[in-house]
C-alpha cells in the first residue's frame, strides 16, 4: 500500500480498504489505469473513504493522480491536513465559483466524482443556498469542463431524498419511482437542487455524450462521519464514545436502513464505472429498522466495546424543523444495482456500528 502519512490508520481502516478493492472484478480495476481522478466534496464522510482508496491502492490500480476539491465549510478535518503524498492534490476551493477557464488542472482527469454538496440536514437548512449553488452551479461548471474532454467517467452523487415521502407501495423504492417531494420548505434546498442535478446529468449526457451515471446513495455511515455532522449515526457515536445519553429527537420509530459505508463506495464505483448513462440506488436493502432500534444497537455495543453505562432519551430538539418532511419509511430497492453492476452489499448494521465506534475508539479520530 502507498501510505499517506497519517496516524489514524488503524485495523477497521485497513480491513475496510481491502474490502472495497476485493469486491472490484478485475476488468473494474483495469479501467483505472493511467487515470487521474478529481474527487469534489473530499473532505466529506465519502470522500474521506474515496480519497484513502485511490491513495493507498495508487500503485495497484496504476493511476496518475488523484485530485481533491472542498471548500471546507464545515471545517477541514484531521486527515486532510496530514496528508503528505506527492499523488495526492487538495485544493481548496468552491466549485460553485470554478471558472472552466481557470481549471486547467482538472482537464485531464479521467473519472470525476462530484460530491460537493452539505449533506446533513441540520446543515443544508443552515446554508440553504450555499447547498443549491454546490449542486446545480457546480455541477454545472464540472459539467461545462468536460465537454468535449476524454473522460472515462463522470459519477454525480444524487440521494435517495429525491424520492421524499415514498407512497408505501413503494418501499423498497425501485428508481423509477419518480417521487413525493416539496418544492418548498426546510428540505427543499437538498432535495429539489439534487432533483434538478439528476436532470442537469440526464441533460448533458444527451447533449454532450458525456459518460455520466447517477448513484442514489440511502442512508451511508461509518468512519469519515464528522461527529459533530448531526446525521443520527454521528449524533449516536459521539453519545457513546463520550459516555453520555443518547438522545433521539422523536419518538423513534422512523425507519431507515443503514449502509456501511465500504458498501457505498463500492457501490458507488461499480456505478461509475457501468457502461451508459443510467442512474442505480446504492445502500443497503436489510434490516430496515427504526430509529429506536439503531439507538438500541449502538448502547449494546458501546456497552460492551466501551463500558458505555448512560441511557436512551427521547426529547424533543430545539431545531423546530428537525423533522419536517423527515420521511417515515426509507429502504432502498437496489435489484438494478444488483443485477447490472454484480453489487452485493453484505455489512449489517450491527457489523457497521461495531466497525465505526472501534475505529473511533482505536485512534481514528479525524475530525
Ligand atoms: N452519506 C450519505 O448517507 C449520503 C446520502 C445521500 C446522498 N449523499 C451525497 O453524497 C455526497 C457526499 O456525502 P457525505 O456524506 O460525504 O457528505 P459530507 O457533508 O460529509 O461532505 C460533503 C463535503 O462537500 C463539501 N462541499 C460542500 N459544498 C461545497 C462546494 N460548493 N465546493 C466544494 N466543496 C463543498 C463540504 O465541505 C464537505 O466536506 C453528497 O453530495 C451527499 O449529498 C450522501
Amino acid at each position: 500500500m502507498n501510505n499517506l502519512d497519517c496516524s489514524f490508520k488503524n485495523d477497521v481502516y485497513y480491513s475496510d480498504l481491502n474490502y472495497i478493492l476485493a469486491k472490484l472484478s478485475e476488468e473494474e480495476k483495469k479501467k483505472f489505469e493511467n487515470s487521474s481522478i478529481l474527487i469534489t466534496g473530499c473532505a466529506g464522510l465519502l470522500g474521506f473513504y474515496f480519497m484513502s482508496f485511490f491513495s493507498e491502492f495508487f500503485n495497484e490500480l496504476k493511476l496518475k493522480k488523484v485530485i481533491g476539491i472542498d471548500n471546507f465549510q464545515l471545517g477541514c478535518p484531521l486527515w486532510v491536513q496530514k496528508i503528505n503524498n506527492k499523488n495526492v492534490q487538495i485544493l481548496n476551493l468552491d466549485i460553485a465559483n470554478i471558472k472552466v477557464a481557470d481549471a486547467k488542472n482538472l482537464y485531464n482527469c479521467n473519472y470525476i466524482i462530484h460530491m460537493a454538496s452539505i449533506a446533513s440536514p441540520p446543515f443544508y437548512r443552515k446554508y440553504p443556498l450555499k447547498t443549491v449553488e454546490a449542486n446545480v452551479w457546480g455541477l454545472r461548471n464540472l459539467l461545462d469542463i468536460y465537454i468535449n474532454k476524454d473522460i472515462n467517467g463522470f459519477l454525480y452523487m444524487s440521494t435517495s431524498e429525491i424520492y421524499g415521502e415514498p407512497d408505501q407501495t413503494f418501499i423498497p423504492t425501485p428508481e423509477t419511482y419518480r417521487g413525493y417531494v416539496s418544492t418548498i420548505g426546510p428540505r427543499a434546498s437538498y432535495d429539489e437542487s439534487k432533483r434538478f442535478g439528476e436532470t442537469l446529468c440526464y441533460l448533458y449526457s444527451k447533449e454532450y455524450s458525456l459518460p455520466i451515471k447517477i448513484a442514489r446513495p440511502f442512508n451511508t455511515f461509518g468512519p469519515g462521519m464528522r461527529l459533530n455532522d448531526k446525521r443520527v449515526a454521528a449524533d449516536f457515536a459521539q453519545s457513546v464514545i463520550n459516555n453520555q445519553n443518547i438522545f433521539v429527537y422523536s419518538d423513534g420509530s422512523p425507519t431507515r436502513t443503514f449502509c456501511y459505508v465500504t458498501d457505498g463506495i463500492v457501490g458507488y464505483i461499480k456505478a461509475m464505472l457501468y457502461q451508459s448513462f443510467d442512474v442505480f440506488n446504492i445502500g443497503i436493502d436489510k434490516p430496515e429498522i427504526s430509529i429506536k432500534k439503531l439507538a438500541e444497537i449502538y448502547e449494546t455495543i458501546g456497552k460492551s466495546l466501551l463500558n458505555f453505562n448512560k441511557n436512551i432519551v427521547y426529547k424533543t430538539s430545539n431545531d423546530p424543523n428537525y423533522l419536517s418532511d423527515n420521511p417515515t419509511r426509507r429502504c432502498p430497492d437496489i435489484s438494478k444495482a444488483k443485477s447490472l453492476l454484480n453489487y452485493n452489499p453484505t455489512i449489517e448494521v450491527e457489523e457497521g456500528v461495531y466497525k465505526f465506534l472501534t475505529f473511533l475508539t482505536t485512534g481514528g479520530d479525524i475530525n
